[in-house]
C-alpha cells in the first residue's frame, strides 16, 4: 500500500476530537466508508460524513494518540477488509484482520470488504427446523432454529456469557461447519479464557474468532461485527457450510454506534440513542440469513441496561430474532440456573407445524402451569398456602417442581459449582415434564429435582422416594392434604417434608438412604428435613452443624402460617433424627436451592 501512495489522494487533518477528525482534501473526496490511514498506516479512519466539496468527517478504528492538524492522511482507496478462506479458521483476529493470537498472520487468505448487503428476498431459504441445545428449559419451552437467531436477553451478570459458552460447548461438537465467535464490548479476559477453553476441547480448527473489546475504541466495536459476519458469509456462500454465529455482546455494538453518533455530532434520539440505530442494527442483523447454500444460526448476548426489557436497544433487538430467551434477576438470586424467565421468553419455533402437536401441547401446560403459579403467588404470599383450594395447590406442586426440574447443572461452571455438567436430549427432557405434570414426582422433594440432568436422576437421588411414595397412596387424603401445601409454602427442603409427612414409618427410612447416597447433594438435607416429621427437629441440628443450616432454618422463619402448622406435629412427632449430620455435608447448590424456596414462598 505504501509504494501506491502517489496513486491515490494524500489529504490533510483538520480537526481531531477523540475518535473523530476532520480531513481536507484537495483533489478528490474519498466516498463513503473509504479506509484512510494516517501516521504511516498507525491511525485507521473510516469515513461516514462528507462535510463539503473538500472534507470529510471520519471515525477512527484505533487510538487517534498523535495525531494532529496538518498531519498528512492517505486515502486507501478501498473499505475496511476481513481476511476470509479455509486458512483463518482456527484463527483469532482483530477488526483488521490481524491475527491476534501470537501466530504468524495466515497466508493464502483473500481480502473482503466489510460491507456488504443482505442477500436478496429471491435468495432465502425458508424451511424451519429446530436446533437443539441440551439444555432442557431452552429445547422444551424455547427451541432456536436452526439458520434463525436467537438473543440471551439479561442485566449485569445474570448469566448471559455463562449460558453463551454452554451453547457453545454443547452445539460446536455437533455442529458440522463452521463457528464464529465475535466478542463486541465485553472483557479481554473472557476472549482469551473462551480461545483456551476451545483450544483444550479441540474444536478450534473449525472456529474462528473475532474481537473488538472493551478496551478498543467505539469505531472498532462498531465494526468488529461486519468483519466477523463477512467471514461467516464467506463459508456461507463459498464454501457451503453452515456457520454458527456467535456475538457476545450484540449491545455493545448499539451502544458503539450511539458513541459514534454522538462523536459526529447527531441529534441524539429516544434516551440518548442514536437516530440510526435501527439502520445500524438490521443491517448487521439482516445479513444473518439463510440461502439455499448454507445456513447462519445465530445466538446473541444481548445485555438490557437497568434490567428493563423495554429499552429501545432491547425492543430493536428483541424484533430481529426469532428466539428470545430472557434472563431474569430473581429466578438467578434464588440460585435456578439457567435463571431464564420461562414466562418472558418466546420462540417461534414453539408452534405444532415445527415442533410436532405433543410438544406443543406439553409446552403450553407448562406454561399454563407456571403462569398460575405465578398468579398464585401473591394470595400465597398473603393467606397462606393452606388457604389454596387443593387443586391450586397441586398446581402450585407441580409448578415448583418443573422449576427445579429445568435447571440444569453446566458444563461451563463446573470448576465453581462443583457438579458436573449435564447434557439432555430433548426426549429426556420432554419425558420429565410430562411425568411431573402427571405427579409422578409429588412425593419426592423439590430438592431431588434440581440440578439434575434427565428426570429418572431424581429417583437414584432420592430413592427413598420410593417406599414414602407407596406409603403416600396409602395414607389418608385428608392429612396428605394439609402436609403438603404446608410443605410448599416453604422452602424446598419443607416441600419435602411432605412427603414424609405423609408416610412416617417409610419417612425415616427413607432419609437415610438419601443422605448417605450422595454427600453434597442438595436431596439429602432436604429429604431428611422431609423425612422426618420431625422436619424441625432436623432442622435445627442442621443448623448447629453447618452454615446450610441457615437457609433451612430461613426457609422456616420466613415462611406463613402453614408452615408453622407442618413444623410443629413434626417436632413432636419424632424428636430424634439421626440422619441428618449426615446429610449436612451439602454443598452451595442447596443452599442456594433452600433459599431459593424461601425467597418463593
Ligand atoms: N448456570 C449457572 N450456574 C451457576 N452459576 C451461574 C450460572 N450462570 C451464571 N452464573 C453466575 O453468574 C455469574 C455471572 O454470569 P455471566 O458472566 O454469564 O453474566 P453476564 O450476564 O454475561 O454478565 P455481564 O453482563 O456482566 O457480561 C457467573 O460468574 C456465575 O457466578
Ligand atoms: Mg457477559
Amino acid at each position: 500500500m505504501e509504494n501506491q501512495k502517489e496513486a491515490f489522494n494524500i489529504g490533510a487533518v483538520v480537526a481531531v476530537r477523540g475518535s473523530v477528525v476532520d480531513i481536507h482534501f484537495d483533489a478528490h473526496l474519498p466516498p463513503i466508508y473509504s479506509l484512510l490511514h494516517a501516521k504511516e498506516g498507525k491511525v485507521a479512519i473510516e469515513v461516514l460524513a462528507q462535510l463539503g466539496a473538500h472534507s470529510v468527517r471520519g471515525i477512527a478504528l484505533t487510538p487517534t494518540e498523535g495525531l494532529a492538524r496538518g498531519n498528512s492522511v492517505e486515502d486507501t482507496g478501498g473499505e475496511l477488509k476481513a481476511p476470509v478462506g479455509k486458512r483463518i479458521l482456527s484463527r483469532m483476529f482483530d477488526v483488521f484482520g490481524n491475527a491476534i493470537d501470537r501466530l504468524p498472520a495466515p497466508a493464502g487468505v483473500q481480502w473482503r470488504n466489510v460491507h456488504r448487503s443482505p442477500p436478496p428476498l429471491t435468495q432465502r431459504s425458508t424451511k424451519s427446523e429446530i436446533f437443539e441445545t441440551g439444555i432442557k428449559a431452552i429445547d422444551v419451552l424455547v427451541p432456536l432454529e436452526r439458520g434463525g437467531k436467537g438473543g440471551l436477553f439479561g442485566g449485569a451478570g445474570v448469566g448471559k456469557t455463562v449460558l453463551l459458552t454452554e451453547m457453545i460447548h454443547n452445539m460446536i461438537e455437533h455442529q458440522k461447519g463452521v463457528s464464529i465467535f465475535c466478542g463486541i464490548g465485553e472483557r479481554c479476559r473472557e476472549g482469551e479464557e473462551l480461545y483456551r477453553d476451545m483450544k483444550a476441547a479441540g474444536v478450534l480448527p473449525n472456529m474462528v474468532m473475532v474481537f473488538g473489546q472493551m478496551n478498543e475504541p467505539p469505531g472498532s466495536r462498531f465494526r468488529v461485527g461486519h468483519a466477523a459476519l463477512t467471514m461467516a458469509e464467506y463459508f456461507r456462500d463459498d464454501e457451503h457450510r453452515d456457520v454458527l454465529f456467535l456475538v457476545d455482546n450484540i449491545f455493545r455494538f448499539i451502544q458503539a454506534g450511539m458513541e459514534v453518533s454522538g462523536l459526529l455530532g447527531q441529534m441524539p434520539s429516544r434516551l440518548g440513542y442514536q437516530p440510526t440505530m435501527g439502520t445500524e442494527l438490521s443491517g448487521l442483523e439482516e445479513r444473518i440469513a439463510n440461502t439455499d447454500t448454507g445456513a447462519i444460526t445465530s445466538i446473541q448476548a444481548v445485555y438490557v441496561p437497568a434490567d428493563d426489557l423495554t429499552d429501545p436497544a432491547a425492543v430493536h433487538t428483541f424484533s430481529h430474532l426469532s428466539t428470545s430467551i430472557v434472563l431474569s434477576r430473581k429466578r438467578a438470586s434464588q440460585g435456578l440456573f439457567p435463571a431464564i424467565d420461562l414466562l418472558q421468553s418466546s420462540s417461534k419455533m414453539a408452534t405444532p407445524g415445527i415442533v410436532g402437536q405433543e410438544h406443543y401441547l406439553l409446552a403450553q401446560e407448562i406454561r399454563r402451569t407456571l403462569a398460575q403459579y405465578e398468579d398464585l403467588k401473591d394470595i400465597i404470599s398473603m393467606l397462606g398456602l393452606e388457604q389454596l383450594a387443593p387443586e391450586d395447590r397441586n398446581v402450585v406442586a407441580r409448578a415448583r417442581r418443573l422449576e427445579r426440574f429445568l435447571t440444569q447443572p453446566f458444563f461451563a461452571t463446573e470448576q465453581f459449582s462443583g457438579i458436573k455438567g449435564k447434557l439432555v436430549s430433548l426426549k429426556d427432557s420432554l419425558d420429565g415434564c410430562k411425568r411431573i405434570l402427571r405427579d409422578e414426582f409429588k412425593d419426592y422433594p423439590e430438592g431431588a429435582l434440581y440440578m439434575i440432568g434427565a428426570i429418572d436422576e431424581a429417583k437414584e437421588k432420592f430413592q427413598p422416594g420410593k417406599p414414602a411414595a407407596k406409603s403416600d397412596s396409602g395414607a389418608k387424603p385428608g392429612v396428605k392434604a394439609d402436609a403438603k401445601p404446608a410443605a410448599d409454602s416453604k422452602s424446598g427442603a419443607k416441600a419435602d417434608a411432605t412427603s414424609a409427612a405423609d408416610s412416617k414409618p417409610d419417612a425415616k427410612a427413607d432419609a437415610k438412604p438419601a443422605a448417605e447416597s450422595k454427600p453434597g447433594a442438595k436431596p439429602d438435607e432436604t429429604s431428611a428435613a422431609d423425612s422426618k416429621p420431625g422436619a424441625k427437629a432436623d432442622a435445627k441440628p442442621a443448623a448447629e452443624s453447618k452454615p446450610d443450616a441457615k437457609a433451612d432454618a430461613k426457609p422456616a422463619a420466613d415462611c406463613k402460617l402453614g408452615a408453622k402448622a407442618d413444623a410443629k406435629p413434626a417436632a413432636e412427632s419424632k424428636p430424634g433424627p439421626k440422619p441428618e449430620p449426615q446429610s449436612n455435608p451439602a454443598p452451595e447448590p442447596e443452599v442456594a436451592h433452600a433459599a431459593a424456596g424461601a425467597h418463593d414462598s
